[in-house]
């Protein structure tokens, strides 16, 4: 097994790893965000790409979603478990509150979304009834569990399509469809693994309370302080999944 992480805003390196390597890689679909870091976490090989590149530069909606699936997929990766900063909606989803959710909606646009898009010879619609292989989702939360690390364990993931947040009606919109976390990234990355079978789970750190669920504006400083302390749990959660 060759476990992948994709880390997002908050995340764009992994002080504990090990390095032992890079790759830089061209795919049928373009660069991916970076070159891809191969190292060891806790003792067991792993490959980490910073999803907004590094330095974190590249918006949520100019990512190359497919260029950086298909390179971990070239790479050997099994699984994949991307990391993403939020916002919380549910009551439970505070900040620097750690969930591993298990639905999704999709609100983003105009992203390349799919590899089944262009000269094919069958229509491919893939399943897509849990968009987080429960399998992954379950060793996480276990993980967490074992480590005394708390986590929410579930909840629906709503991905905007940024850069900017969202409006109090929009998030008021989502809380109505059942949304308890928002954020930019999830999708289509998490379709996209599942295009090409490779099991996939998302750990959201909160970052704020969405627009309208909290006082006033949200800021980038308070955005930031809520990311270090959430990030923080979030690697050791992620070096209590590679041990387990
Ligand atoms: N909305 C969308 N994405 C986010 C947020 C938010 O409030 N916070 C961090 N990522």
């Amino acid at each position: 097994m060759t476990l992948a992480i994709i880390g997002g805003t908050g995340l764009t390196q992994i002080e504990q790893l090990n390095i032992t390597g890079q790759r830089e890689l061209e795919t049928p679909f373009g660069a991916p965000s970076a070159p891809y870091v191969l190292g060891e976490l806790n003792g067991q090989s792993l490959i980490f790409l910073a999803r907004h590149g590094n330095p974190h530069r590249i918006p949520p909606h100019k990512i190359n979603y497919r260029a950086n699936i298909w390179g971990l997929k070239q790479l050997g990766a099994t699984e994949i478990i991307g990391v993403a900063a939020v916002g919380g909606i549910g009551a439970e989803m505070g900040p620097a509150r750690i969930a591993i959710p298990e639905q999704l909606i999709d609100y983003s646009y105009g992203r390349e979304h799919s590899f089944f898009a262009d000269d094919l010879a069958h229509v491919t619609h893939i399943d897509f009834t849990e968009p987080y292989t429960p399998s992954l989702r379950r060793r996480i939360v276990q993980a967490a569990a074992s480590a005394g690390i708390e986590v929410y364990d579930g909840g629906v993931y709503g991905c905007t399509q940024g850069p900017r947040l969202e409006t109090v009606a929009e998030i008021k919109r989502m809380a109505n469809d059942g949304c308890d976390l928002v954020g930019m990234t999830g999708m289509p990355e998490a379709a996209l693994a599942r295009e090409l079978e490779i099991p996939y789970a998302n750990i959201s750190v909160v970052a704020n309370w969405a627009a309208g669920i909290g006082e006033g504006e949200i800021t980038m400083a308070e955005i930031e302080k809520n990311l270090l302390t959430g990030m923080s749990n979030a690697i050791a959660l992620l070096q209590a999944t590679v041990l387990s």
